[in-house]
């Protein structure tokens, strides 16, 4: 048995306004019919006005703590806390990083703390960071959080991105352990290929439009996605990674009982699911309830899943992720037993 990083704890948070499709279908030229039938997706929340990423991110962070010391029995769990990652593309601010205010309103000022971004896939990347600088030695107990506001870089006028994204945030507590213990991440799949970049970004505010010192051209300042090409390579990249991962750690799909995948389109979970052999009560979805939340997408999943106790002791679970960049990810564990999560306000709302 060998050292690794141990999932101990687990919290969410969306905002407190919610969005059905048919405030959408008021103000765009779409219905709640085509975002359902296309998406699978029937509400999301964004944040008020004033309200930003570190918000929700320390509102998901504080319970996954909680979680963390609940499950382990131990209240000054948060004590040897010396790590926080936090998967984001949507920041406070674009200098500094938002970890560090965040780690400081949770009371744990002093410790590592450093932003990640993967965009959708992010959070992967993150639990990997911090995975490896516990199993290195570097880090005892790890916060790692995905959270986004990608309502603050829609298009107001973007039918199809505006019914699909989310706000929202998801977080979990890792501590030292060893590979033989539920809970424990047996392993990672990262990859990327930055020749895709195009298909989703956001063409003004960095360096390359700002170092021009024009303003952008209108409309460059939102989020812009190529839907159809996404949509393929999604499919394509998290079908892949997941079978490399389960490779390298001598699982087959058949052996999975639970997927949990970027919550983006239930066409794209239907397809990854039966690339695997999956059938669809074996795939996490709260995708209907929260839309695509970005780097809080597969943690809000995960913790959705462990409170309508879908997730059960020992179920061998398998996360993927695949996001702008283009970027993806996987990783799998045996679904630990008496993890304590508490219910998301808001994302357990009867649709
Ligand atoms: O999180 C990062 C990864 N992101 C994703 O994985 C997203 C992947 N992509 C998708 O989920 C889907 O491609 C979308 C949901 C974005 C679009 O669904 P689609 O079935 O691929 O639609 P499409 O882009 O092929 O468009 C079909 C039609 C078009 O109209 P025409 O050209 O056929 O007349 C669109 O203009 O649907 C139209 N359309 C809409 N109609 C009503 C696009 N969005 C909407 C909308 N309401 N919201």
């Amino acid at each position: 048995m060998t050292r690794a990083a141990v999932v101990c704890g687990l919290g969410g948070a969306v905002p407190s306004t919610a969005v059905p499709n048919s405030a959408l279908a008021a103000q765009l030229d779409t219905s709640d019919a085509w975002i359902r039938a296309r998406t699978g997706i029937r509400r999301r929340y964004v944040i008020a006005p004033g309200e930003a990423t570190s918000d929700l991110a320390v509102a998901a962070g504080r319970r996954a703590l909680d979680s963390a010391r609940r499950t382990t029995g131990d209240p000054h769990a948060d004590h040897t806390t010396d790590l926080v990652v936090l998967a984001t593309s949507t920041p406070d601010h674009p200098c500094p990083a938002t970890a560090p205010a965040v780690a400081h309103r949770l009371g744990l000022s002093g410790v590592a703390a450093f932003d990640v971004g993967a965009v959708c896939t992010g959070f992967l990347y993150a639990l990997a960071t911090a995975a490896s600088m516990i199993t290195a030695g570097a880090a005892q107990r790890a916060l790692v959080i995905g959270a986004d506001t990608f309502s603050t870089i829609l298009d107001p006028a973007d039918r199809t991105t505006r019914a699909i994204f989310g706000d929202g945030a998801g977080a979990v507590v890792l501590r030292a352990g060893t590979d033989d213990e539920p809970g424990a991440l047996l392993g990672f799949d990262l990859g990327s290929d930055g020749s895709g970049a195009e298909l989703i970004t956001v063409r003004a505010g960095g360096s390359r439009q700002r170092s021009t010192a024009t303003p952008p051209p209108a409309g460059d300042e939102f989020f812009a996605m190529e839907g159809r090409s996404v949509f393929t390579e999604a499919v394509l990249n998290m079908s892949k990674s997941a079978h490399t991962l389960l490779d390298r750690i001598g699982w087959r799909g058949t052996d999975l009982d639970r997927l949990v995948a970027h919550q983006a389109n239930i066409r794209i979970l239907r397809a990854v699911g039966e690339q695997l052999g999956l059938a669809e009560d074996q795939l996490a979805v709260n995708l209907d309830r929260v839309g695509n939340t970005v780097a809080a997408s597969v943690p809000l999943a995960l913790a959705d899943a462990a409170i309508r106790r879908t997730l059960r002791p020992g179920d061998r679970v398998l996360l993927t992720g695949f996001g702008g960049g283009l970027t993806w990810g996987s990783t799998a564990l045996h679904w630990p037993s008496a993890l304590h999560v508490e219910p998301v306000p808001g994302m357990a709302d009867p649709l």
